[in-house]
């Protein structure tokens, strides 16, 4: 799959922020001609039931069993924008894929240390991908850690992290480091998730530089809608650059609320700017997300009955059935 759909491609172009918005108010505008029909969640229309993004609602299918497992296809979970959902997304996506039988490993890639802390493992004291980096730790075993989900591993971060850029800018192939890390325990893991911190400095870019695949949380509201251009035309630079083979495995709307008008028309400019690269599940609005990163759970463990739990499950089904994952 081309990563510059014909959207991405409209995207893309403009230099600066300030052109890139115009692009995007314009697309946004295109509306009162040709409105893509999003509606309310599990809406019927004739018998066929759509889902938020206005498509018809498909019952992805349990992934099968692997017999055997590895190499790992990785994916970033990238939005230079602060606070759409990367953080939980990845907590809880690793979350759903175990709970389907796939070896997970999450890479906390944030010196906030969100991820490590929302999986309940230590980041303190301990070997973190900042050591690995750095190679003062040469073995990515030795700094994972594996957590209370059943096939889900982690490797944290903490602080730390945040001085790796300065350290690593004059190293040779500065950008590939994270790669060649994960390049020693690929074979182990059939997914790997790295949650990238929001900012596209060169911690993003050997994410995307490790990655097959890249998954954007965006949140339901205007403002998050900005960045997605300038993400967008990093990836391309990253493809062109450093990996020919990076995807966009999708946008996945995170903090949906149904009930507000500026939630459904912020889902329905995605769907009209991105297409099918805008994933069916929808994350909704919920305080559970917060309840459980106190309780440092994911929602399937922390909730599993509760509709965000089911959400993420269906995104880990629908990315497998995409192919995303094995
Ligand atoms: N669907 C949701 N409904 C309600 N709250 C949510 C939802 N998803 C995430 N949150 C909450 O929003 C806050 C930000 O989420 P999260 O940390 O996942 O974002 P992030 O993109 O990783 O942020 P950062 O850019 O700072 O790393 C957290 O408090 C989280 O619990
Ligand atoms: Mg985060």
């Amino acid at each position: 799959m081309k990563l510059a759909s014909n959207v991405a491609r409209m995207l893309v172009p403009p230099r600066n922020m300030a052109a890139a918005a115009v692009v995007l108010t314009r697309i946004c505008r295109r509306e009162n001609g040709k409105r893509a029909s999003v509606s309310t969640p599990e809406q019927s229309t004739g018998g066929a039931v759509t889902g938020p993004t206005g498509r018809p609602l498909t019952d992805f299918p349990v992934p099968e069993p692997l017999d055997a497992h590895g190499p790992a296809r990785i994916i970033s979970l990238c939005n230079q924008k602060g606070g759409v959902g990367k953080t939980t997304t990845t907590i809880n996506l690793s979350a759903a894929l175990a709970a389907y039988g796939r070896r997970v490993l999450a890479i906390d890639f944030d010196p906030q240390g969100a991820l490590s802390a929302g999986l309940g493992v230590q980041s303190h004291d301990v070997p973190t991908i900042y050591d690995l980096l750095l190679g003062h730790v040469q073995d990515p075993r030795e700094a994972i850690q594996h957590t209370e989900v059943e096939g889900l591993d982690v490797i944290p971060a903490n602080i730390d992290l945040s001085a790796a850029e300065v350290h690593l800018i004059n190293e040779v192939a500065r950008e590939q480091i994270l790669a060649s890390v994960l390049r020693r325990v690929s074979e182990d893991y059939d997914v790997i998730l790295i949650d990238c911190q929001p900012s596209l400095g060169l911690l993003t870019v050997n994410a995307l530089t490790a990655s097959h695949g890249v998954l954007i949380p965006l949140a339901c509201e205007y403002f998050a809608l900005r960045g997605v251009a300038m993400l967008i035309e990093t990836v391309e630079k990253i493809r062109d650059r450093l990996n020919p083979v990076i995807t966009l495995d999708g946008i996945v709307a995170t903090m949906y609320d149904s009930r507000t008008l500026h939630s459904r028309e912020v889902l329905e400019r995605v769907v009209d700017a991105f297409g099918t690269e805008a994933l069916e599940t929808v994350i909704g609005r919920t305080v559970k997300f917060p309840d459980a990163s106190v309780a440092a759970q994911p929602i399937t463990t922390f909730a599993p009955d509760h509709a965000a739990a089911k959400a993420y499950l269906q995104l880990a089904r629908e990315l497998v059935a995409r192919g995303a994952v094995a």
